[in-house]
């Protein structure tokens, strides 16, 4: 039977490539046979490394397997011929790592696996693997059209920016096809830097030709002959994935001269940042790849008419450009019909922080936080009461439990004052302090502001000044350092020239505003 041992980060991490070395030993040492394939992960997190085998019934996962387990799975008949032919044997069936079928866990069972679909279930360079797994269809669709009829498509699908802005992605796209330019690029922002999340680099490690096919098509659509994948330097093996899916599916012709052996010329580089969190920004994005220091540019001109060496540009991030081969071979409309509001389709939402069942859940919007933090997540690691939840990565505001049975969805969220972005989740239980948390946003914000502007630059460092003095003032003087705090969030919000000093006060007034008590400030009624 084949056996599935993912090569994803995550699961390297928890030892995947030691149960995967235990395998190929024991199978040597006995003289078994052994068809071992690395898939990516499933984004069953807490299950990783989550073995899986393939059975006439479909494939049944094991684990957390750890490298000492492997000899009892092999003696309960794991590399067995009847594994293959009938299923399981008893003693697998009985063994206490079993899981069942993998894709009947409720976990990934309740899931709406779309831009995900392949991840994990595919081996990720292999072109026949894709090709069985309707890739390239997207693309062959695209090629069949009009470069307008494409962006159409796209347009009418209702996909937003996934990398946290949400701005519409046909629109985009048809700012680039509409400029009159002899040179268009593609720029994939890989960059992915948020804390909490990790969709962009499961994406890249578990199913990257799917990013390389909707970069092609959007090549197609706008009329680009070069692309670059930037991605950030703390993603060795997402990197070392796609420079081999760029290699193999140049050679067998889908990118590079032409598409798809018929279409348009295509080149596509990756190219690896260096650990700079404002180059995820999309101008100092720009002017990291094009060799200088990575300071954000002021807009206008946006990058869609003066990007990338001043051609007109396509910034997409990876799961907005993973998303586009489904919308082409089902049509917009199949992926309109997900979602809630004006926020359509999917969003892979990533579980992190102190919760029991971390990963990865793809769910229309209009999935609620609660439904991911309980019913996905499981609650606590620790078992503890959730206190707040982070959403949007480092620049997004706490979410107090009034606000977890919102339906998710951009309109919904920011009316409450909260953030989607990028889909990232971090939990805290009652035992973290907001005042804390506040102290460290601004104390990020110090750490990686490009210097630019004055609001990011000095406000932050002022901010974890103000944020040390409101703790440590007696009650009689708090009010006093609330409103200085206050007015320079106001300022940086008002004056910053990117959302880095722009959006890290969400973080700040929605602890000061939701928590005030870890301030030393007395609950205010609510409004
Ligand atoms: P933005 O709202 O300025 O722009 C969004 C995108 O739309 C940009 O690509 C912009 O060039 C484009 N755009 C705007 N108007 C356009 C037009 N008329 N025609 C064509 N294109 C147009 O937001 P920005 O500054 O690019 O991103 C901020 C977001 O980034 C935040 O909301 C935050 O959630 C997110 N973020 C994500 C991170 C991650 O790791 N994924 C890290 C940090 C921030
Ligand atoms: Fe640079 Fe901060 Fe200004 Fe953005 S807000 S341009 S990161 S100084």
């Amino acid at each position: 039977p084949t056996v599935w041992i993912p090569r994803d980060a995550a699961a390297l991490a928890a030892g995947a490539d030691d149960v995967a070395d235990a395998l190929t030993a024991i199978a040597s040492t006995r003289g078994l046979s052994l068809d071992l394939a690395r898939n990516g992960s499933r984004g069953l997190l807490w299950l990783e490394p989550l073995l899986e085998v393939t059975t006439p019934a479909g494939r049944v996962g094991f684990g957390p397997v750890r490298a000492e387990d492997v000899a009892g799975l092999v003696a309960a008949g794991l590399l067995d011929e009847s594994t293959a032919l009938d299923g399981l044997s008893d003693a697998l069936v009985a063994h206490p790592l079993r899981l069942g079928l993998v894709e009947q866990l409720p976990y990934f069972a309740r899931q709406q696996r779309v831009t995900f679909a392949r991840v994990g279930l595919v081996d990720p360079l292999s072109l026949d693997d894709y090709a069985a797994h309707g890739g390239w269809a997207g693309l062959d669709k695209a090629l069949a059209m009009t470069p307008a009829a494409v962006v159409g498509e796209v347009l009418e699908s209702g996909l937003r920016g996934r990398g946290g802005a949400a701005f519409p992605a046909g629109i985009k796209w048809k700012t680039v096809a509409a400029a009159p330019a002899p040179r268009k690029a593609i720029v994939c922002n890989a960059d992915e830097g948020d804390s909490g999340t990790f969709s962009d680099r499961m994406l890249m490690e578990g199913d990257p030709y799917c990013l390389v096919e909707g970069m092609a098509i959007a090549a197609v659509a706008v009329g680009a002959t070069y692309g670059v994948i930037y991605i950030r330097s703390e993603y060795p093996h997402a990197e070392a994935a796609l420079r081999e899916a760029v290699r193999r599916a140049t050679a067998a012709g889908h990118i590079g001269a032409a598409l798809r052996g018929k279409g348009p010329a295509f080149r596509l580089d990756v190219r690896r940042g260096a650990g700079s969190y404002v180059c995820g920004e999309e101008t100092a994005l720009l002017e990291s790849i094009e060799g200088r220091r990575g300071v954000v540019r002021a807009k206008p001109p946006l990058p869609a008419i003066e990007g990338l060496f001043g051609w007109p540009t396509v910034i997409n991030n990876v799961i907005t450009l993973a998303s586009v081969p489904r919308i082409l071979a089902d049509g917009a409309q199949a992926y309109h019909a997900f979602g809630a509001g004006r926020s359509r389709g999917t969003l892979p939402f990533q579980l992190a922080g102190n919760i029991a069942r971390g990963g990865l859940v793809e769910a229309p919007f209009g999935v609620t936080l609660r439904e991911l933090m309980f019913d996905f997540g499981g609650g606590t690691r620790s078992g503890r009461r959730v206190k707040a939840v982070q959403m949007g990565g480092p620049l997004g505001a706490y979410v107090p439990e009034s606000q977890w049975d919102v339906p998710i969805d951009y309109e919904a969220y920011a009316a409450v004052g909260a953030t989607v972005g990028h889909g990232g989740i971090v939990v805290h239980d009652d035992t973290a302090n907001l005042a804390g948390l506040a102290r460290y946003a601004m104390a990020f914000c110090a750490l990686e502001s490009c210097g630019k502007c004055t609001p990011c630059r000095i406000g932050s460092t002022r901010g974890v000044e103000v944020v040390e003095r409101l703790v440590a003032a007696p009650v009689s003087l708090k009010g006093a350092q609330e409103e200085l705090l206050r007015d320079l969030c106001d300022t940086m919000v008002a004056g910053s020239l990117c959302a880095m000093g722009g959006m890290t006060p969400f973080p700040v007034l929605s602890a000061l505003d939701h928590y005030p008590e870890d301030f030393g400030l007395p609950r205010r009624a609510a409004a």
